[in-house]
């Protein structure tokens, strides 16, 4: 057995020679160390051997393989990289994997949209802390302790004198503490209430947006947030202004836009009015400008705050607020 190892070991190396390329490189492979291979025939009749004999001739066997190994390996080498085991691609002409690439959130978006058409018409923008004051968000608006508007708030408090904010328009008393009028303001930015149904969600967004100048009236409100509403949706928007009180403007309205959704028929967003409700508004109470040190006899504005996500539920026909958050990429990947 010996000597048929030596033989075997003896004609791989003159056959190596005269290989010319991959496929006869394999073919040798295949024929010398294959599972049904010379060697493996060789090495078959090792069981039968004395018991005597076996390691030597064992040992002998793995160098015989080792030695048609390496002349297999260094052939492979020579030929060039890759070249023994290449195989070609299935299909050249199919497109690249593109990486995923993100995009803005939709709340973003429409937060964005609208503060450019706040710009547009020579609003400035301002943002101002989530974490925030009672005396902004309530006192300065004209909302003292045990007032009972304080309800309607739904506050997280973290002490008894600082909160989360639960509106936007701490941000009137914040800018007009330091500027004088005239000025023109959004300042988009989260509030937070402890609320959670389809369309509340404990955190969410709004825009808050004011102005204040000399003889500033109530259809000046009227004409800038008409300006809005067509800007946003398009001009054929069915719009409503509905009388109402906040404790910072006198007189109050609220804007509807027509339900996008079902269209004025009456859906579970819209609770079966036809209508959604996406601001606040009115003219700015002389208690707010007092506080600030404005002097109300001359000057007079109007604020509104916006609900942005309402504004997305109707812009992009979304009946629960709550997908806003999910993060499902099925989801976020259709704005
Ligand atoms: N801050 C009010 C709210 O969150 C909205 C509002 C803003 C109303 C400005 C009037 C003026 O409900």
């Amino acid at each position: 057995m010996e000597e048929e190892l030596q033989r075997l070991v003896a004609a791989a190396r003159t056959e190596v020679e005269n290989i010319g390329g991959p496929a006869q490189l394999e073919e040798f492979r295949v024929r010398y160390l294959g599972r049904k291979g010379l060697l493996s025939g060789i090495l078959r009749g090792l069981g039968a051997l004395p018991a005597a004999d076996k390691p030597r001739l064992g040992a002998k066997a793995n160098e015989a393989k080792a030695a048609i190994e390496e002349l297999y390996a260094a052939k492979n080498a020579a030929l060039g990289p890759g070249q023994a085991n290449f195989r070609p691609v299935a299909d050249l002409s199919l497109p690249g994997r593109r990486p995923a690439h993100g995009r803005q959130h939709p709340i973003s978006r429409v937060m964005a949209e609208t503060c450019a058409i706040f710009a547009a018409m020579g609003f400035d923008i301002a943002e101002g802390p989530n974490v925030e004051l009672d005396y902004y968000n309530f006192e300065a608006l004209n909302i003292p302790a045990h007032h009972p508007a304080r309800d309607m708030h739904d506050t997280f408090y973290i002490s008894d004198s600082i909160l989360l904010r639960t509106h936007t328009s701490p941000m009137q008393a914040r800018i007009m503490e330091r500027q004088e009028p005239p000025l023109r303001v959004v300042a988009p930015g989260q509030v937070y209430r402890c609320d959670s149904d389809i369309t509340h969600t404990p955190m969410f967004h709004q825009v808050e947006g004011f102005l204040v100048d000399e003889d500033v009236s109530f259809s000046d409100l009227k004409g800038v947030l008409t300006l809005f509403v067509n800007k946003m949706f398009g001009s054929g928007v069915g719009l409503r202004f509905r009388p109402s009180f906040f404790p910072f403007t006198e007189p109050s309205a609220e804007v509807d836009i027509a339900c996008v959704i079902c269209g004025g028929k009456g859906c579970r967003v819209c609770k079966q009015t036809g209508w959604l409700e996406i601001l606040g508004s009115g003219l700015i109470d002389p208690a707010v400008f007092e506080k600030v040190g404005y002097d109300p006899k001359r000057y007079s504005g109007f604020a509104f705050g916006l609900g942005v996500e309402r504004v997305a539920m109707l812009t992009y026909g979304i009946d629960d607020i709550r997908l806003f958050y999910e993060n499902d990429l099925r989801f976020l990947s259709q704005f």
